[in-house]
């Protein structure tokens, strides 16, 4: 892509899904205000991660990104954030046990408040109101004030994100994610969780482990990769003003981030080559995500990877595939084929949520559990025929009980989700469907590393 780049050089192309403030004069008092704001994040964090997911592209640790579709300002909570924090720990040390591989972990989470939407209103009987957008730019409720996008909300998503990563850091470094109490966040699961079995008997296998170790000498107190872990943050790089109003240069390298989140992404609706969200996210320096739809031509993926990633960096950009069960194979494959062929490196990730949306039979939008695993087998077969690595799965998920998905071992059905139906905008996989796909996941990951030593034995035996 042609031009010089800066934090506001995206105000030059054509843009999409931004809402429509009445009053640009709030707007840009507020985008002064966020200007002067604390980073959230640090560039040295944000190479960090990179670095963490070089190494899934070389094949060598999975990703696991997840949370809420929209995060809520109504929603907010310690108990929320921590219960969503656990379940992505516990998501981890399955997958991590499972497929003996480092997970590198990123949250939907601290910062994902802005929504494209597939029309610009919404009609109720007679009357007609902006979509809503996302708790950054407007309210969920059907009236015409809540509706009107206000900019001082991007104040109070910026605050909200602020405590919401004050309490993961302390989570994630305070002692919380200690392996040691990989029985303890257990404790908290109902009764009568089909899964509690499998998770007990690994956690049991776990503190095995890490009783020979102490014996070694070897524990939390003295190692602190079994005391804490590393977490980062992440959000769909939507809301350009807040976005640019975030974006500082890095005093040790003078590079731009954005230091709103670790890791930005771009969606399905907004990634056109030409346009101001792939603009935006070419000149920041944080790792960076694309959706990819069914609908994206190996050639035009060609381009966006130019554009996005021109030096070839590993660990610079994730391709999140959200291809739909039953098309994966035939959408996918070109992609990964044309990658391979033309030497890119690049994380493959499979989002098995956005192309299995529909409307249930009693009104709510939902997904079928069984078609989210199925298209993350189906991203698994992709990659062993094509000789890649399956980097990752990108995932909305609630540590809450929430009833929004239909299927999985509790058999929620049609008729199960108006129970507790909680989400801003799309079905999130509740802590046992979640934890059920991480076993999924760590059982074909299993496979692979079963492969492997497989392979090095051939070789072995023919050398
Ligand atoms: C999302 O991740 O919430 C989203 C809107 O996804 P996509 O851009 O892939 O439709
Ligand atoms: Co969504």
């Amino acid at each position: 892509m042609a031009g010089a780049w800066s934090p506001s050089s995206w105000r030059d192309k054509p843009v999409k899904q931004l809402p429509n403030y009445p009053d640009q004069a709030a707007l840009e008092a507020v985008e002064k205000e966020l200007s002067g704001m604390p980073p959230l994040v640090f560039a040295g964090e944000a190479r960090k991660l990179k670095k963490a997911l070089s190494d899934v592209s070389h094949g060598n640790a999975f990703l696991l990104q997840g949370g809420d579709c929209a995060e809520s300002f109504a929603e907010f909570g310690p108990n929320k954030i921590r219960d969503t924090f656990r379940v992505l720990l516990q998501m981890a040390v399955v997958m991590t046990y499972g497929g003996s591989m480092p997970i590198v972990k990123l949250g939907r989470i601290a910062g994902q408040f802005s929504k494209p939407r597939s029309s610009d209103t919404e009609t109720i009987g007679d009357l007609t109101l902006p979509s809503y957008r996302g708790d950054n730019i407007n309210s969920i409720e059907f009236t015409e004030e809540a509706r009107m996008p206000d900019p001082q909300r991007l104040l109070k998503g910026y605050n909200q994100a602020s405590s919401t990563l004050n309490l993961i850091r302390a989570f994630a470094h305070g002692g919380y994610a200690d392996l040691k109490r990989v029985h303890g966040w257990n404790l908290e699961f109902i009764d009568d969780n089909p899964l509690k079995e499998r998770y007990e008997d690994m956690a049991e296998r776990i503190n095995d482990a890490l009783r020979f170790m102490a014996a070694c000498g070897v524990t939390s107190d003295n190692v602190s990769a079994l005391r804490r872990t590393n977490f980062y943050t992440s959000h769909e790089a939507l809301h350009l003003p807040y976005e640019e109003a975030l974006t500082r240069q890095d005093s040790i390298t003078g590079d731009y981030y954005d230091t709103s989140a670790h890791f930005l992404w771009v969606g399905a609706r907004t990634h056109q080559e030409d346009h101001a969200q792939i603009e935006f996210i070419r000149g920041i320096q944080n790792p960076l995500g694309l959706k990819c739809s069914p609908a994206l031509e190996p050639d035009e993926l060609m381009r966006l990877i130019d554009t996005l990633n021109p030096e070839n960096e590993s660990g610079r950009l994730t391709l999140i595939a959200r291809m739909g069960a039953g098309n994966v194979e035939d959408k996918l494959s070109p992609l990964v084929r044309k990658v391979k062929e033309e030497g890119r490196n690049v994380v493959w990730s499979c989002d098995p949520m956005h192309g299995n949306t529909y409307k249930s039979s009693t009104g709510y939008k939902t997904r079928q559990f069984d078609n989210i695993l199925s298209e993350v087998r189906e991203f698994f077969t992709v990659h062993k025929t094509e000789g890649t690595h399956p980097g990752g799965i990108h995932i909305e998920m609630t540590g809450q009980d929430v009833t929004e998905c239909v299927g999985g071992a509790y058999k929620l059905d049609d008729e199960d989700l108006s129970s507790r139906y909680h989400t801003a905008c799309d079905p999130r996989l509740n802590a046992n469907q979640a934890l059920e796909l991480a076993f999924l996941v760590a059982d074909e990951l299993k496979a692979i590393r079963g492969d492997d030593v497989t392979s090095v034995l051939v070789d072995a035996a023919a050398e």
